[in-house]
Protein backbone atom coordinates (compact mmCIF):
# COMPACT_ATOMS: atom_id res chain seq x y z
CA UNK A 1 0.00 0.00 0.00
CA UNK A 2 1.50 3.56 -0.73
CA UNK A 3 0.02 6.36 1.57
CA UNK A 4 0.66 9.58 0.60
CA UNK A 5 0.31 12.35 3.81
CA UNK A 6 -0.14 15.81 2.86
CA UNK A 7 0.95 18.18 5.46
CA UNK A 8 4.26 18.13 7.36
CA UNK A 9 3.54 19.45 11.36
CA UNK A 10 3.03 17.70 14.05
CA UNK A 11 -0.43 16.37 14.07
CA UNK A 12 0.94 14.83 10.72
CA UNK A 13 3.84 13.03 12.25
CA UNK A 14 1.28 11.57 14.53
CA UNK A 15 -0.90 10.75 12.17
CA UNK A 16 2.54 8.83 10.26
CA UNK A 17 3.49 7.58 13.70
CA UNK A 18 -0.03 5.64 13.55
CA UNK A 19 -0.77 4.31 10.24
CA UNK A 20 3.01 3.00 10.31
CA UNK A 21 2.51 0.89 13.19
CA UNK A 22 -1.14 -0.37 11.47
CA UNK A 23 0.95 -0.74 8.23
CA UNK A 24 4.44 -1.52 8.77
CA UNK A 25 4.67 -2.90 5.17
CA UNK A 26 3.08 0.00 3.38
CA UNK A 27 5.45 2.83 2.00
CA UNK A 28 4.79 6.03 3.43
CA UNK A 29 5.37 10.18 1.34
CA UNK A 30 4.64 13.20 2.85
CA UNK A 31 4.93 16.79 1.31
CA UNK A 32 8.35 18.16 2.46
CA UNK A 33 8.12 16.29 5.93
CA UNK A 34 9.73 17.90 8.88
CA UNK A 35 13.04 16.92 10.87
CA UNK A 36 10.84 13.51 12.26
CA UNK A 37 9.07 12.53 9.60
CA UNK A 38 11.85 12.32 7.26
CA UNK A 39 13.48 9.36 7.95
CA UNK A 40 9.79 7.15 7.58
CA UNK A 41 9.04 8.68 4.32
CA UNK A 42 9.71 9.64 0.77
CA UNK A 43 9.74 13.78 0.64
CA UNK A 44 7.26 14.93 -2.15
CA UNK A 45 8.87 18.71 -3.23
CA UNK A 46 4.96 19.74 -3.67
CA UNK A 47 3.50 22.24 -1.10
CA UNK A 48 0.40 20.99 0.67
CA UNK A 49 -1.62 23.98 -1.11
CA UNK A 50 -0.40 22.92 -5.10
CA UNK A 51 -3.72 20.94 -4.86
CA UNK A 52 -3.20 20.13 -8.81
CA UNK A 53 0.63 19.23 -8.71
CA UNK A 54 -0.32 16.77 -5.88
CA UNK A 55 -3.05 14.65 -7.66
CA UNK A 56 -1.28 14.34 -10.87
CA UNK A 57 1.94 13.07 -8.93
CA UNK A 58 -0.52 10.85 -6.96
CA UNK A 59 -1.92 9.41 -10.35
CA UNK A 60 1.21 8.98 -11.46
CA UNK A 61 2.61 7.24 -8.39
CA UNK A 62 -0.04 5.24 -8.08
CA UNK A 63 -0.84 6.35 -4.25
CA UNK A 64 -3.45 4.14 -2.72
CA UNK A 65 -4.39 6.78 -0.27
CA UNK A 66 -4.02 10.22 0.93
CA UNK A 67 -4.31 11.83 4.00
CA UNK A 68 -4.74 15.56 4.29
CA UNK A 69 -3.76 17.07 7.78
CA UNK A 70 -4.03 21.10 7.14
CA UNK A 71 -7.00 23.08 6.53
CA UNK A 72 -5.77 25.10 3.57
CA UNK A 73 -5.72 22.19 0.86
CA UNK A 74 -9.22 20.91 1.85
CA UNK A 75 -10.65 24.50 1.62
CA UNK A 76 -8.72 24.75 -1.77
CA UNK A 77 -10.65 21.87 -2.80
CA UNK A 78 -7.78 18.96 -2.21
CA UNK A 79 -10.54 16.15 -2.00
CA UNK A 80 -12.75 17.32 -5.52
CA UNK A 81 -9.22 16.68 -7.55
CA UNK A 82 -8.30 13.74 -6.19
CA UNK A 83 -11.84 12.31 -6.69
CA UNK A 84 -11.90 13.62 -10.31
CA UNK A 85 -8.89 11.15 -11.02
CA UNK A 86 -10.36 8.67 -9.02
CA UNK A 87 -7.86 8.42 -5.90
CA UNK A 88 -9.12 7.64 -2.99
CA UNK A 89 -8.33 10.80 -0.35
CA UNK A 90 -9.14 11.32 3.69
CA UNK A 91 -10.82 14.81 4.22
CA UNK A 92 -13.73 17.01 2.86
CA UNK A 93 -14.87 18.18 -0.04
CA UNK A 94 -14.26 22.28 -0.75
CA UNK A 95 -18.02 23.20 0.19
CA UNK A 96 -18.18 20.92 3.13
CA UNK A 97 -14.70 21.99 4.23
CA UNK A 98 -16.80 25.51 4.40
CA UNK A 99 -17.83 24.66 7.79
CA UNK A 100 -14.40 25.60 9.00
CA UNK A 101 -12.91 28.02 6.00
CA UNK A 102 -16.13 30.47 6.43
CA UNK A 103 -17.31 31.12 10.06
CA UNK A 104 -20.67 33.22 8.88
CA UNK A 105 -21.42 29.84 7.10
CA UNK A 106 -21.07 27.50 9.85
CA UNK A 107 -22.52 29.67 11.88
CA UNK A 108 -25.87 29.81 9.95
CA UNK A 109 -25.67 25.94 8.69
CA UNK A 110 -25.94 25.41 12.77
CA UNK A 111 -28.87 28.45 12.77
CA UNK A 112 -30.60 26.32 10.33
CA UNK A 113 -29.67 22.77 11.83
CA UNK A 114 -30.35 23.76 15.87
CA UNK A 115 -27.14 23.11 17.32
CA UNK A 116 -26.43 24.85 20.48
CA UNK A 117 -23.87 28.05 19.70
CA UNK A 118 -23.14 31.59 20.55
CA UNK A 119 -25.48 34.32 19.11
CA UNK A 120 -23.84 36.00 16.24
CA UNK A 121 -24.26 38.23 13.45
CA UNK A 122 -22.45 38.96 10.35
CA UNK A 123 -21.09 42.24 8.50
CA UNK A 124 -19.76 43.48 5.61
CA UNK A 125 -19.51 47.02 6.35
CA UNK A 126 -17.62 48.57 9.45
CA UNK A 127 -20.84 51.56 9.96
CA UNK A 128 -23.11 48.34 10.68
CA UNK A 129 -20.52 46.01 12.55
CA UNK A 130 -19.95 49.62 15.20
CA UNK A 131 -23.72 50.18 15.75
CA UNK A 132 -24.40 46.08 16.24
CA UNK A 133 -21.51 46.35 18.94
CA UNK A 134 -23.17 49.10 20.15
CA UNK A 135 -26.40 47.64 20.56
CA UNK A 136 -25.34 44.71 21.93
CA UNK A 137 -23.10 46.08 23.94
CA UNK A 138 -19.61 43.93 25.23
CA UNK A 139 -17.99 41.40 26.10
CA UNK A 140 -18.23 40.38 22.56
CA UNK A 141 -15.97 37.85 20.49
CA UNK A 142 -15.05 39.25 16.99
CA UNK A 143 -14.06 37.12 14.07
CA UNK A 144 -12.36 37.10 10.96
CA UNK A 145 -14.86 34.60 8.89
CA UNK A 146 -12.05 33.07 6.76
CA UNK A 147 -9.39 30.82 7.41
CA UNK A 148 -6.88 32.57 9.85
CA UNK A 149 -4.57 29.85 11.14
CA UNK A 150 -6.40 30.00 14.21
CA UNK A 151 -5.58 33.56 15.33
CA UNK A 152 -9.25 35.59 13.90
CA UNK A 153 -10.64 35.17 16.83
CA UNK A 154 -10.54 38.46 19.17
CA UNK A 155 -12.19 38.04 22.63
CA UNK A 156 -13.22 41.45 23.37
CA UNK A 157 -14.10 42.59 26.96
CA UNK A 158 -14.64 46.11 26.02
CA UNK A 159 -17.04 47.72 23.21
CA UNK A 160 -13.85 49.57 22.52
CA UNK A 161 -12.15 46.90 21.79
CA UNK A 162 -14.41 45.05 19.39
CA UNK A 163 -14.87 48.35 17.72
CA UNK A 164 -10.82 48.25 16.76
CA UNK A 165 -11.12 44.73 16.03
CA UNK A 166 -13.82 45.25 13.41
CA UNK A 167 -12.09 48.27 12.09
CA UNK A 168 -8.73 46.01 11.99
CA UNK A 169 -10.44 43.45 9.91
CA UNK A 170 -13.30 45.57 7.61
CA UNK A 171 -11.23 48.47 7.16
CA UNK A 172 -7.60 47.97 7.54
CA UNK A 173 -7.84 44.47 6.26
CA UNK A 174 -5.38 43.19 8.75
CA UNK A 175 -6.81 39.47 8.10
CA UNK A 176 -6.69 39.94 3.95
CA UNK A 177 -9.69 38.66 2.69
CA UNK A 178 -10.15 36.11 5.92
CA UNK A 179 -11.54 39.20 7.63
CA UNK A 180 -13.84 40.78 4.61
CA UNK A 181 -16.56 39.14 6.61
CA UNK A 182 -16.85 39.10 10.10
CA UNK A 183 -18.63 37.53 12.46
CA UNK A 184 -19.53 39.14 15.93
CA UNK A 185 -20.41 36.76 18.92
CA UNK A 186 -21.81 36.84 22.22
CA UNK A 187 -19.05 35.90 24.63
CA UNK A 188 -19.74 32.42 25.97
CA UNK A 189 -18.01 31.63 29.73
CA UNK A 190 -16.56 28.06 30.30
CA UNK A 191 -14.23 24.89 29.62
CA UNK A 192 -13.26 24.17 26.59
CA UNK A 193 -13.47 20.75 25.20
CA UNK A 194 -12.11 19.43 21.61
CA UNK A 195 -14.33 16.49 19.92
CA UNK A 196 -12.73 15.05 16.85
CA UNK A 197 -15.28 12.38 14.81
CA UNK A 198 -14.48 10.15 12.11
CA UNK A 199 -17.40 10.67 10.02
CA UNK A 200 -18.83 9.02 6.99
CA UNK A 201 -21.34 11.73 6.03
CA UNK A 202 -24.56 10.69 8.25
CA UNK A 203 -22.78 8.90 11.37
CA UNK A 204 -20.31 10.31 13.98
CA UNK A 205 -17.58 8.22 16.00
CA UNK A 206 -16.13 9.83 18.63
CA UNK A 207 -12.85 10.10 19.21
CA UNK A 208 -11.54 10.25 22.96
CA UNK A 209 -12.00 14.05 23.85
CA UNK A 210 -9.22 16.18 24.73
CA UNK A 211 -8.82 19.45 25.90
CA UNK A 212 -6.45 22.20 24.21
CA UNK A 213 -4.44 25.02 25.79
CA UNK A 214 -4.64 28.08 23.06
CA UNK A 215 -2.92 30.44 25.06
CA UNK A 216 0.55 31.41 25.36
CA UNK A 217 1.08 31.13 29.04
CA UNK A 218 0.50 29.66 32.31
CA UNK A 219 -2.59 30.11 33.62
CA UNK A 220 -4.57 30.13 29.86
CA UNK A 221 -3.11 33.74 29.85
CA UNK A 222 -0.95 35.82 27.30
CA UNK A 223 -2.07 35.80 23.33
CA UNK A 224 -4.09 32.77 21.29
CA UNK A 225 -1.40 30.24 19.52
CA UNK A 226 -2.19 27.39 17.32
CA UNK A 227 -2.20 25.65 20.59
CA UNK A 228 0.31 25.20 23.16
CA UNK A 229 -0.35 22.03 24.65
CA UNK A 230 -3.29 19.09 24.92
CA UNK A 231 -4.11 16.57 27.17
CA UNK A 232 -7.06 13.49 27.20
CA UNK A 233 -8.97 12.17 28.03
CA UNK A 234 -10.84 14.56 29.75
CA UNK A 235 -13.49 13.56 32.90
CA UNK A 236 -16.00 16.32 32.13
CA UNK A 237 -16.14 14.32 28.72
CA UNK A 238 -18.69 11.59 29.98
CA UNK A 239 -20.01 8.84 27.80
CA UNK A 240 -23.24 10.73 28.21
CA UNK A 241 -21.96 13.84 27.65
CA UNK A 242 -20.79 12.72 24.41
CA UNK A 243 -23.75 10.80 22.92
CA UNK A 244 -25.43 14.25 23.57
CA UNK A 245 -22.76 15.86 21.36
CA UNK A 246 -23.15 13.09 18.53
CA UNK A 247 -26.92 13.75 18.95
CA UNK A 248 -27.81 16.66 19.38
CA UNK A 249 -24.31 18.74 17.33
CA UNK A 250 -22.32 16.59 15.21
CA UNK A 251 -25.34 14.34 13.29
CA UNK A 252 -27.72 17.57 12.65
CA UNK A 253 -24.58 19.27 11.46
CA UNK A 254 -23.74 16.57 9.12
CA UNK A 255 -27.45 16.14 8.04
CA UNK A 256 -28.11 19.64 6.94
CA UNK A 257 -24.36 19.78 5.66
CA UNK A 258 -26.19 16.54 3.01
CA UNK A 259 -28.77 19.00 2.26
CA UNK A 260 -26.39 21.82 1.04
CA UNK A 261 -25.42 19.55 -1.32
CA UNK A 262 -22.28 19.11 1.02
CA UNK A 263 -21.97 16.20 2.23
CA UNK A 264 -18.85 15.61 4.47
CA UNK A 265 -16.93 12.48 5.25
CA UNK A 266 -13.34 12.94 7.05
CA UNK A 267 -13.02 14.03 10.17
CA UNK A 268 -15.02 16.98 11.72
CA UNK A 269 -13.87 18.29 14.54
CA UNK A 270 -16.09 20.41 17.18
CA UNK A 271 -14.82 22.95 19.59
CA UNK A 272 -17.23 23.09 22.11
CA UNK A 273 -17.34 25.90 25.12
CA UNK A 274 -19.09 23.63 28.14
CA UNK A 275 -21.10 25.31 30.82
CA UNK A 276 -23.19 24.04 33.20
CA UNK A 277 -22.90 20.28 31.81
CA UNK A 278 -23.79 22.06 28.89
CA UNK A 279 -21.94 21.95 25.28
CA UNK A 280 -22.28 24.85 22.50
CA UNK A 281 -20.47 24.96 19.96
CA UNK A 282 -17.46 27.51 19.80
CA UNK A 283 -16.20 26.23 16.17
CA UNK A 284 -16.08 23.51 13.47
CA UNK A 285 -12.85 22.53 11.79
CA UNK A 286 -13.30 20.00 9.03
CA UNK A 287 -9.54 18.08 9.97
CA UNK A 288 -7.55 16.61 13.18
CA UNK A 289 -6.90 18.98 15.73
CA UNK A 290 -3.28 20.32 16.74
CA UNK A 291 -1.81 19.20 19.23
CA UNK A 292 -5.34 17.44 20.25
CA UNK A 293 -4.11 14.74 17.91
CA UNK A 294 -0.54 13.95 19.48
CA UNK A 295 -2.42 13.89 23.06
CA UNK A 296 -4.88 11.37 21.31
CA UNK A 297 -3.44 8.75 19.53
CA UNK A 298 -0.72 7.71 21.37
CA UNK A 299 -3.86 5.85 23.40
CA UNK A 300 -5.66 4.93 20.53
CA UNK A 301 -5.19 0.65 20.55
CA UNK A 302 -7.20 -0.07 17.64
CA UNK A 303 -6.17 0.64 14.46
CA UNK A 304 -6.71 4.23 12.83
CA UNK A 305 -6.18 3.06 9.31
CA UNK A 306 -8.98 0.64 8.94
CA UNK A 307 -11.80 3.47 9.17
CA UNK A 308 -9.92 5.83 7.59
CA UNK A 309 -9.77 4.06 4.56
CA UNK A 310 -13.25 2.80 4.97
CA UNK A 311 -14.62 6.60 4.92
CA UNK A 312 -12.32 7.40 1.72
CA UNK A 313 -13.67 4.60 0.16
CA UNK A 314 -17.00 5.84 0.34
CA UNK A 315 -17.80 2.95 3.15
CA UNK A 316 -19.81 3.66 6.50
CA UNK A 317 -18.35 3.83 10.32
CA UNK A 318 -21.04 1.92 11.39
CA UNK A 319 -19.02 -1.07 12.19
CA UNK A 320 -16.30 0.32 13.54
CA UNK A 321 -15.32 0.08 17.41
CA UNK A 322 -12.33 2.48 18.62
CA UNK A 323 -10.56 1.06 20.90
CA UNK A 324 -8.31 3.40 23.59
CA UNK A 325 -5.83 2.37 26.29
CA UNK A 326 -6.81 3.60 29.87
CA UNK A 327 -4.38 5.64 30.42
CA UNK A 328 -3.61 9.22 30.00
CA UNK A 329 -1.59 11.34 27.94
CA UNK A 330 0.19 15.24 28.17
CA UNK A 331 1.65 16.68 25.45
CA UNK A 332 3.50 19.44 25.66
CA UNK A 333 4.60 22.17 22.92
CA UNK A 334 8.18 23.69 22.53
CA UNK A 335 7.98 26.90 20.67
CA UNK A 336 10.18 29.37 19.40
CA UNK A 337 11.09 32.02 21.40
CA UNK A 338 8.81 34.77 19.80
CA UNK A 339 5.89 33.00 18.91
CA UNK A 340 3.35 33.55 18.24
CA UNK A 341 4.88 36.31 16.99
CA UNK A 342 8.26 36.50 14.87
CA UNK A 343 11.13 34.26 15.70
CA UNK A 344 14.37 32.31 15.24
CA UNK A 345 14.69 29.89 12.68
CA UNK A 346 17.65 27.32 11.78
CA UNK A 347 18.89 27.04 16.02
CA UNK A 348 19.99 23.30 16.79
CA UNK A 349 18.06 21.43 18.87
CA UNK A 350 19.67 18.58 20.96
CA UNK A 351 16.89 15.21 21.60
CA UNK A 352 18.66 13.72 24.69
CA UNK A 353 19.06 9.87 23.34
CA UNK A 354 16.86 8.72 26.75
CA UNK A 355 14.36 10.51 26.08
CA UNK A 356 14.17 9.19 22.27
CA UNK A 357 13.68 5.74 23.04
CA UNK A 358 11.58 5.95 26.33
CA UNK A 359 8.55 3.84 25.58
CA UNK A 360 6.04 6.13 27.30
CA UNK A 361 7.30 9.27 25.21
CA UNK A 362 6.65 10.57 22.28
CA UNK A 363 8.30 13.18 20.50
CA UNK A 364 6.23 14.63 17.78
CA UNK A 365 8.05 17.16 15.12
CA UNK A 366 6.25 20.21 14.16
CA UNK A 367 8.91 23.00 12.84
CA UNK A 368 12.47 21.09 12.50
CA UNK A 369 13.79 20.58 10.12
CA UNK A 370 16.93 17.87 9.01
CA UNK A 371 20.18 19.22 7.84
CA UNK A 372 23.86 17.61 6.99
CA UNK A 373 24.87 19.21 10.66
CA UNK A 374 21.69 17.41 12.45
CA UNK A 375 18.26 18.79 13.42
CA UNK A 376 17.50 22.14 13.94
CA UNK A 377 14.32 24.65 14.28
CA UNK A 378 11.82 25.44 11.50
CA UNK A 379 9.05 26.74 12.80
CA UNK A 380 7.27 28.63 15.30
CA UNK A 381 6.52 25.40 17.17
CA UNK A 382 8.65 22.77 16.62
CA UNK A 383 8.28 19.69 19.17
CA UNK A 384 5.20 18.17 20.71
CA UNK A 385 6.20 15.65 23.48
CA UNK A 386 3.57 13.14 24.87
CA UNK A 387 3.95 11.71 27.71
CA UNK A 388 1.59 8.72 28.42
CA UNK A 389 0.92 7.08 31.95
CA UNK A 390 -1.86 5.13 34.26
CA UNK A 391 -2.28 8.61 35.64
CA UNK A 392 -2.79 12.28 34.77
CA UNK A 393 -0.39 13.75 36.70
CA UNK A 394 2.28 11.05 35.96
CA UNK A 395 1.38 11.85 32.55
CA UNK A 396 1.68 15.38 32.72
CA UNK A 397 4.96 15.00 34.94
CA UNK A 398 6.85 12.64 32.07
CA UNK A 399 6.01 15.00 29.63
CA UNK A 400 7.29 18.11 31.61
CA UNK A 401 10.82 15.80 32.40
CA UNK A 402 11.24 14.94 28.39
CA UNK A 403 10.37 18.42 27.75
CA UNK A 404 12.94 20.12 29.37
CA UNK A 405 15.65 17.68 28.80
CA UNK A 406 15.61 18.99 24.88
CA UNK A 407 17.08 21.74 24.42
CA UNK A 408 17.83 24.68 21.95
CA UNK A 409 18.24 28.13 21.95
CA UNK A 410 14.82 30.04 23.15
CA UNK A 411 12.77 26.78 23.71
CA UNK A 412 9.64 28.38 25.57
CA UNK A 413 6.93 25.79 26.94
CA UNK A 414 4.29 25.64 29.31
CA UNK A 415 4.64 23.59 32.25
CA UNK A 416 0.56 23.40 33.16
CA UNK A 417 -0.66 21.40 30.89
CA UNK A 418 -3.62 19.50 32.14
CA UNK A 419 -3.85 22.07 34.91
CA UNK A 420 -7.80 21.90 34.87
CA UNK A 421 -7.92 18.46 35.08
CA UNK A 422 -5.41 18.16 37.58
CA UNK A 423 -7.38 20.65 39.69
CA UNK A 424 -10.75 19.09 39.51
CA UNK A 425 -9.44 15.75 40.64
CA UNK A 426 -7.42 17.45 43.70
CA UNK A 427 -11.33 19.08 44.44
CA UNK A 428 -12.42 15.67 43.64
CA UNK A 429 -10.14 13.75 46.36
CA UNK A 430 -10.33 16.88 49.23
CA UNK A 431 -14.43 16.28 48.43
CA UNK A 432 -13.52 12.17 49.12
CA UNK A 433 -11.84 12.82 52.06
CA UNK A 434 -14.02 15.42 54.26
CA UNK A 435 -17.14 12.72 53.12
CA UNK A 436 -14.94 10.13 54.75
CA UNK A 437 -14.15 12.51 57.71
CA UNK A 438 -17.56 13.33 58.05
CA UNK A 439 -18.87 9.73 57.38
P1 LIG B 1 -11.98 30.08 16.93
O1 LIG B 1 -11.01 30.69 15.97
O2 LIG B 1 -13.39 30.29 16.58
O3 LIG B 1 -11.61 28.66 17.21
O4 LIG B 1 -11.71 30.75 18.34
C1 LIG B 1 -10.44 30.68 18.94
C2 LIG B 1 -10.59 30.73 20.44
O5 LIG B 1 -11.24 31.95 20.83
C3 LIG B 1 -11.48 29.64 21.00
O6 LIG B 1 -10.80 28.44 21.21
C4 LIG B 1 -11.95 30.26 22.30
O7 LIG B 1 -10.96 30.16 23.29
C5 LIG B 1 -12.12 31.70 21.93
N1 LIG B 1 -13.52 31.95 21.51
C6 LIG B 1 -14.01 31.93 20.25
N2 LIG B 1 -15.32 32.19 20.23
C7 LIG B 1 -15.69 32.39 21.51
C8 LIG B 1 -16.92 32.72 22.17
N3 LIG B 1 -18.06 32.94 21.48
N4 LIG B 1 -16.92 32.85 23.51
C9 LIG B 1 -15.77 32.67 24.21
N5 LIG B 1 -14.59 32.38 23.66
C10 LIG B 1 -14.53 32.24 22.33
N1 LIG C 1 -6.05 22.89 18.37
C1 LIG C 1 -6.90 23.70 17.63
C2 LIG C 1 -6.96 23.39 16.21
O1 LIG C 1 -6.43 22.42 15.74
O2 LIG C 1 -7.59 24.17 15.49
Amino acid sequence: MRILIVGNGGREHALLWKLRADAPDASFYATRPNGGMQPAVTPVDLSPEDVGGLAAWASTEDIDLTIVGPEAPLASGIADVFAARGLRIFGPTRTAARIEASKAYAKQLMGRAGVPTARFATFTSFAAAKRHIHDVGAPLVVKASGLAAGKGAIVCPTEDEAITAAEDMLVRAGFGEAGREVVIEEFMSGEELSVLALVDGESALPLLPSQDHKRLDEGDTGPNTGGMGAYAPVSIATEDLLERVRRSILEPTLAALKEDGAEFRGLLYAGLMMQDGLPRVVEFNCRFGDPETQAIIPLLSSSLLEPVAEIAAGGSTAGIRMRWRRESAVTTVLASHGYPGSYAKGVPIVIPEDVATRHDVHVFHAGTRLEKGGLVTSGGRVLAVTGTASSLAEAAAVSRTAANAITFEGKTYRKDIGWRELARQTRTAAKRRSAKGRG
